[in-house]
């Protein structure tokens, strides 16, 4: 499939990585690509290109851009036709216009209510990096994922698994008000514990 990720920090990497492994086409955007430099460092076989061009790129967009570069990044998905949107941030109620932050709101509903078109995906939100360090994994983390239409999720759950992580349907896009909170939960405890590779994780038993 071609996949287009507008974002270039530490997990948008490692997923265009895996994916291009898996014989995905990627594309990777950072902010300053609109310049146009480089991602760095150079990722074989990606292509990189503005936050514009990788939404018209991808069957699938992954937005990947984290505080204020989340308003900009969907102003971009904004100008795109229908696709699957797969949204891995975390909108801190300071980085996001409205509606999130509680339990009766999310970033990813908040998507979806401005671009009726998208099909999103709320996911790997709850994930840090650090699986990346120990891979082959006996027991891969478990990565929760959500959304409101069906073809959407499978195909999701297949690029989840092509990332060496196992993957566990929690329902409608509005169980991304519990996935956001969790994730808030775990940059809390990254940030405030200092506890660099400690997350909230499910283990598959
Ligand atoms: N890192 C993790 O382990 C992890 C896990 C789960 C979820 N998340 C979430 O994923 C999001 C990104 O996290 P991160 O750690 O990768 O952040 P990061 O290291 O700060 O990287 C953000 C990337 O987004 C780019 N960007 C910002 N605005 C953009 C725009 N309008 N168009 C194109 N690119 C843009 C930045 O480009 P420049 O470098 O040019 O500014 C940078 O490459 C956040 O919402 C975060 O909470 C991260």
């Amino acid at each position: 499939m071609d996949i287009g990720i507008i974002g270039a920090g530490a997990l948008a990497k490692s997923l265009a990585h895996h994916w291009h492994k898996q014989g995905h086409q990627v594309m990777i955007s950072q902010l300053a690509a609109a310049d146009p430099a480089p991602v760095q460092p150079a990722l074989p076989g990606i292509r990189t290109g503005s936050a514009l061009e990788a939404a018209k790129f991808g069957e699938i967009v992954v937005l990947a851009a984290g505080g204020p570069g989340i308003t900009q990044a969907l102003a971009e998905v904004k100008k795109v036709e229908a696709k699957i949107l797969v949204d891995l941030s975390v909108p801190f109620p300071a980085d996001f216009p409205v509606r999130v932050g509680g339990w009766a709101a999310s970033g990813a509903e908040e998507i979806a209510l401005q671009m009726p078109k998208l099909h999103v995906v709320k996911v790997y939100s709850t994930v840090t990096t650090h699986w990346q360090d120990n891979l082959p994994l006996q027991r891969p983390p478990v990565v929760l994922y959500c959304g409101d239409n069906a073809l959407a999720k499978s195909i999701v759950a297949r690029l989840i698994r092509e990332s060496k992580l196992a993957a566990l349907d929690i329902g409608p896009l509005s169980m991304a008000r519990y996935i956001e909170m969790l994730a808030m939960l775990n940059v809390t405890i990254k940030q405030h514990c200092q506890a660099k590779g400690l997350c909230i994780s499910l283990l598959a038993q």
